[in-house]
Parts: structure tokens; sequence; C-alpha cells
């Protein structure tokens, strides 16, 4: 599996988390009222170690087990407590119904066909209690993974060589954001949404669409 060789070679081990997420965070969440929370394709845990640090209790999952074990050692290093677990696929989560008060899906989600985005949109549903909160990231239009990616359908792209670090995986890309509102439709409702950009290198541009919605 792809991330998993990503991991196994350490290639990536992001720090910092990222800042939008943390002014989602600091905006829409208070540790009392939004106890239960779940980092969503954890990677390396940067916002698994913010979560824990903020005394939520926080439950960090993956597809990758180099993923999840990385997290679970970067939070016990630091003393900080949590809960972690695999998946297999985001449409089937190891948890009981109405389980969340937040799940946060920072650049994760989006590694779906969009069939099934939308039944991991589903899945969260699931788990996420009534007026339970949704952070999600997707990725936007002219994100170098569009212009690095083989179109398959609308909305779904394969890495190409090109992309350097996204080869051969499956990634949606959303032009805007009424496609993303259709993915929700029904379901969750829209609280807010953000857009940011910024640049890898020059000529790696990556932008992402941040959203926050509501059960
Ligand atoms: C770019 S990393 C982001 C990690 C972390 N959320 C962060 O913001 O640092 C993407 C992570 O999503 C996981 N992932 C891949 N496919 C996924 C899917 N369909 N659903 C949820 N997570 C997925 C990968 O294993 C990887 O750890």
């Amino acid at each position: 599996m792809i991330w998993e060789r990503k991991y196994s070679h350490g290639q990536i081990y992001l720090e910092y988390p990222d800042e939008m997420i943390v002014r989602c965070i600091q905006k829409h969440m208070q540790p009392k009222a939004h106890s239960k929370v779940l980092d969503l394709g954890c990677g390396t845990g940067r916002h698994s170690e913010l979560l824990a640090s903020k005394c939520f209790e926080t439950y960090s999952c993956d597809i990758s087990k180099n993923s999840v074990s990385i997290t679970r050692n970067r939070l016990r290093s630091k003393g900080l407590n949590g809960k972690f677990s695999l998946f297999s696929h985001s449409w089937d989560l190891p948890f009981e119904s109405d389980f969340f008060d937040v799940i946060i899906a920072s650049h994760s989600i989006y590694y779906n066909t969009l069939k099934n985005l939308r039944r991991t949109i589903d899945e969260i549903y699931r788990i996420l209690k009534k007026d339970g909160i949704l952070i999600a990231t997707f990725i936007g239009k002219r994100d170098y993974r569009q212009k690095h990616g083989r179109l398959i359908s609308k909305n779904m792209y394969i890495g190409k060589e090109t992309t350097k670090d996204h080869k051969g995986l499956t990634y949606c890309v959303f032009n805007n954001i009424t496609d993303i509102r259709k993915l929700i439709d029904g379901k969750l409702m829209e609280v807010s949404y953000g857009y940011n950009e910024w640049y890898l290198e020059l000529d790696r541009r990556v932008c992402h669409w941040f959203l926050i919605a509501k059960k």
C-alpha cells in the first residue's frame, strides 16, 4: 500500500498542525462540549497531538499501520493520552453510531474514488452525534495534483509520475464548493467553508477547501 510505504521510509513526518485546522478548532470546538474527537486519517499525528494536548478525548485512526504506530508513539512520548485504531475502508469505520462530537478529516478522505468518498461521508454521518461537527479538507482547482493527475471521471484523478509524491494514488479534486455541497447534501448542514493556496515549490501549488458542517 502506497501510504504504508511512505511512512515506513520515514518520508513524511509533519511536525506542526495545519494553521487552518488550528483556526477551525479554536473557532468551533470547546473541550467540554466537544469531548470525543476523531482524527480520521491521522497520518503522523500532528492534529492528534494538538487535540490531546487540549484535553479532548482523542481517537486517531488510519488505513496505514505505520501511521497509527507513529501517532501512538508520538503521543506517548509526550505523555498524552489517545486511542488508536486501524481501518481498511473509510466507509466502514470501527466505531459505534452517534459516537463523536467532532471528526477532523484533514487531507485524508479525498484519497478515495468519488463513489467511496460519498460512502465515507455517509459513514461520518453515522458515527457523528447529533449536532456533531465535521471539519474536513478537499483538494481544490489548480492544485498541482490536478495538473499532474490523470482525469478518470468527474472529480477523480490518479497521480501521474510527475506528481512525485502522489504517483499511483487515487484522489478527488473539486473545482468549486457546489460539488462539495452535493457530497453532504441531505446529511450534514454546512456551517462555513474556507479556501487557501500555498506553494510547496513554485510549480507545485497546493489548493484546499476547508468545510465545517454539522449533523
Ligand atoms: C496527507 S496525509 C494527512 C495526514 C494528517 N491528517 C495530517 O493532516 O497531517 C493522508 C493520510 O490519510 C490516510 N488515508 C489514505 N486514504 C484514506 C482514506 N480513504 N480515508 C481516510 N484516510 C486515508 C493516509 O494513510 C494518510 O495517513
